[in-house]
């Protein structure tokens, strides 16, 4: 698959990330398949996607026209099938290694097998993923996006221990055309940002079970006087706790039981509560 011959993109997952990405993807013109579990979780992310814009559309950044454009380049599916006209996939389900092998060995089935298979992964490894396909598995890649996806300008490009030079080149070119930001990186555990971003996280969890200092304090010195544009509580929300909680568990299991990324009690708790951050209105910070 050459870039030129990108010209629909299927997108797999709705929630934070695979909306971010189908606005990227549909604003640069290319005609996106947004595909969930669900009717009334496609309907979800639907409704969300056009607030998303018309805010856009409010601030003067958008036409009302332009709006209406990048709304109809969307296709919003339930149905996995529907996937199947793809040039280029980009999966953004939830960070599991078992779910996403079954979404890509579902994706070998039905898509033609010159289509690039990329992953959104934060954490698993992309070699790993790629195994479980029988028809070139060189086609997979990491493209890991960050959140917001449709504002925040990097993707690493992960290069697995098969993916092909062409299949970098043509998934390189494609990051551009979307207005983003390419870094290639090699597939070891979180790749570059997250890696670094783990003891971020985890030491400021600690912090706060010790009871050195409390949310707004931690986050307002890292902000105020660490020249943070967000404190890592503040992240955390805004990523999700149950998806901060899932990849800092696996880049643990990644690194053989490293303490240096070892996950919280704190995570655990509030996952178990339901308190997924700005998600569900409710995480270090309320959101309602
Ligand atoms: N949240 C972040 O800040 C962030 C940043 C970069 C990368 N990621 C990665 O992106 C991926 C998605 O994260 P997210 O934050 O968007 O999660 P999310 O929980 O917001 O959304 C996941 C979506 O996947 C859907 N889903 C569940 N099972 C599915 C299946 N079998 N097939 C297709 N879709 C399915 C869910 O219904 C949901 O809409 C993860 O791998 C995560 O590690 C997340």
């Amino acid at each position: 698959m050459t870039f030129s011959e990108i010209k629909i993109i299927g997108v797999i997952g709705s929630g934070t990330m695979g909306r971010g990405i189908a606005i990227s993807t549909a604003t640069a013109g290319y005609n996106t398949i947004l595909y969930d579990i669900a009717d009334e979780i496609i309907s979800k992310a639907k409704v969300s996607i056009d607030k998303d814009l018309q805010k856009g559309v409010d601030k003067g950044k958008l036409t009302a026209e332009a709006k209406e454009q990048i709304l109809n380049r969307i296709n919003f599916s339930a149905d996995f099938n529907s996937l199947a006209s793809s040039d280029f996939i980009i999966e953004a389900a939830p960070e599991s290694m078992e779910l996403k092998r079954k979404i890509f060995s579902d994706l070998d089935n039905i898509c033609r097998d010159d289509v690039i298979l990329s992953t959104n992964t934060s954490s698993l490894s992309v070699t790993t993923i790629s195994t479980i396909i029988k028809k070139n598995p060189e086609r997979v890649i990491g493209m890991h996006f960050f959140n917001p996806a449709n504002i925040m300008k990097l993707v690493e490009i992960v290069k697995g221990d098969f993916t092909s030079d062409d299949v970098i080149k043509t998934t390189t070119e494609l990051t551009l055309a979307i207005k983003k930001v390419p870094v290639l990186a090699k597939d070891t555990p979180a790749f570059i940002v997250n890696r670094i971003a783990r003891p971020f996280y985890g030491e400021a969890l600690r912090i706060l079970s010790e009871g050195t200092a409390d949310v707004k304090t931690i986050d307002a010195v890292m902000k105020n006087c660490g020249g943070f544009a967000m404190g890592p509580f503040e992240l955390m929300d805004l990523i999700g706790i149950d998806v901060n909680f899932s990849v800092t568990k696996s880049v643990y299991d990644a690194f053989f039981n490293d303490a240096k990324y070892r996950p919280n009690f704190i995570q655990k708790k509030m996952v178990d509560a339901n308190l997924l951050g700005r998600k569900t209105k409710k995480g270090f910070y309320n959101y309602e």
